[in-house]
C-alpha cells in the first residue's frame, strides 16, 4: 500500500479517537435520569439492546407444566417480593423508584401485551445493563425464573383482586392506604 494511503488512514483513526475522548471528557452528554434521551440516542440504545437479546434467545427451551396453579402462585409470590417496586401491578400506585427510573419499567399487566416466555426468561435471568432491570440469575435458580415467567404469562389484563391473591400484595408501604 502506498505510504500516503497508510498515513491518511492512521490520521483519520487518530482524529476519530481524539474526537471520542474529547466527547467523553467534555461532559457534554447529559446522563440525568429525569431528562429524556435524544430520539436518535433512544433509538440506538433500544435497537442495540433489542438485537443483543434476539440473537441470544436460541437454545432457551420452555419447560413443560408452567400452567400449573402452584407454579403460577409461586411466581406471583416471587414477583411480590422482588419486582413490584419497579413494575408495580394492578391496583397499586407506582412507587417513587418506578417514577424516577429511566428507561421507565414497562407495565407487564397491559391487556394488549403478548408475553414471550423465552424473552421474559432471558430478561429476568440476565437483566439489562444501564436500565435498572436486575439480573436475577445471580440469586435465583432457573426454576424460580420460570415460575416468574409462568406468573407473567397470566399478567395481561389481570384484575387487582387476582394480582393480590397471587402475589399476596395489596398495598405498598409507599402507598397511602385506601380509605
Ligand atoms: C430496579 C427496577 C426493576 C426491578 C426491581 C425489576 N425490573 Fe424488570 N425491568 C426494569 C426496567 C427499567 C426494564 C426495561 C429494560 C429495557 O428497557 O430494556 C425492565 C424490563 C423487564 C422485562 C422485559 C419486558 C419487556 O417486554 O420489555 C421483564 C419481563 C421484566 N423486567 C421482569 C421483571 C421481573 C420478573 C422482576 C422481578 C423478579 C423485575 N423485572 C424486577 C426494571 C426493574
Amino acid at each position: 500500500m502506498p505510504v500516503k494511503i497508510v498515513l491518511t488512514v492512521v490520521v483519520c483513526i487518530l482524529v476519530a479517537v481524539a474526537g471520542l475522548f474529547g466527547f467523553i471528557y467534555s461532559g457534554f452528554y447529559d446522563v440525568a435520569a429525569l431528562h429524556p434521551d435524544k430520539p436518535w440516542v433512544a433509538w440506538a440504545l433500544h435497537k442495540t439492546s433489542d438485537r443483543a437479546i434476539q440473537v441470544r434467545l436460541a437454545g432457551i427451551e420452555v419447560p413443560p407444566g408452567l400452567d400449573k396453579p402452584d407454579i403460577v402462585q409461586a411466581g406471583g409470590r416471587l414477583f411480590g417480593a422482588n419486582c413490584i417496586v419497579c413494575h408495580s401491578g394492578p391496583g397499586l400506585q407506582p412507587t417513587a423508584i418506578a417514577q424516577g427510573i429511566n428507561p421507565a419499567p414497562p407495565n407487564l399487566f397491559r391487556a394488549n401485551r403478548h408475553p414471550r416466555m423465552d424473552e421474559m426468561f432471558w430478561f429476568i435471568k440476565n437483566g439489562v445493563k444501564m436500565t435498572g432491570m436486575p439480573g436475577f440469575g445471580k440469586t435465583h435458580p432457573d426454576e424460580d425464573i420460570w415460575a416468574l415467567c409462568a406468573f407473567l404469562r397470566t399478567a395481561p389484563g389481570m384484575s387487582a383482586q387476582d394480582f393480590a391473591d397471587k402475589t399476596g400484595i395489596r398495598v405498598l408501604s409507599s402507598d397511602k392506604p385506601a380509605g
